[in-house]
């Protein structure tokens, strides 16, 4: 599964991939990243019959709650949904102020939040850590569990890992990749370039 990341991945690194593969590509490594989630969601057994004779199989057996932080995170939704197609979205609206990296607050729809709902975070890439910092702030005030609670990121800088992992020592991080370090406009290193920006061509 890793090497299929690594391998989906290089298309994105690639500085000159056209937009239609950059799209098409970055879903492809999001199913991945969703089939890697099924590792640490509950499930149950359940009894099926097939054509030919009884046999037991699994089925999700908890609420599953996709957060993306947009804009970036809702690329992912869609390849989630092919997953968890029950799955509640709530979304979060926060932005990275391009000069100071610093995550403001614009936008924010979240389902009443139960303890044993599963909530996966969405962001494909955790760079300064800010916006997720300020996105698990949230959800914590809101009852979220946090040591079920996954972030699922397709690029990662070291940095942004630990300010997540300092604050929130249980969460899960699910990445493809923790890249080198941050340059000092706070891109990831080598990284893919700005997601957003190549993924809805705002280039
Ligand atoms: N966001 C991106 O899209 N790319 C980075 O390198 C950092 C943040």
């Amino acid at each position: 599964m890793k090497q299929a990341q690594t391998y989906l991945l290089s298309i994105l690194r690639n500085a000159n991939t056209p937009r239609n593969l950059f799209r098409a590509t970055a879903h492809k490594l999001t199913e991945c990243l969703a089939m890697e989630t099924f590792e640490h969601i509950k499930l149950k057994k359940v009894e099926i019959e097939t054509a030919l004779a009884k046999t037991t199989g699994l089925e999700v057996a908890q609420r599953i709650i996709i957060v993306p932080i947009l804009r970036s995170g809702i690329t992912m939704v869609d390849p989630f949904l092919q997953f968890f197609p029950d799955a509640l979205v709530g979304v979060v609206g926060l932005k990275r102020d391009e000069k100071t990296a610093v995550a403001h607050w614009y936008y924010e729809n979240i389902p009443e939040l139960h303890k044993d709902d599963q909530i996966i975070v969405v962001d494909p890439m955790i760079a300064t850590g800010g916006t997720g910092y300020e996105t698990l702030k949230m959800l914590k005030s809101k009852n979220a569990n946090m040591e079920t609670l996954l972030y699922v990121s397709m690029v990662s800088a070291p940095e942004g890992i630990k300010v997540i992992k300092d604050a929130f020592a249980q969460t899960t991080i699910i990445t493809a990749s923790t890249d080198s370090h941050l340059n000092d406009k706070k891109f990831i290193v080598p990284g893919l370039g700005d997601f957003g920006d190549r993924y809805f061509g705002t280039e």
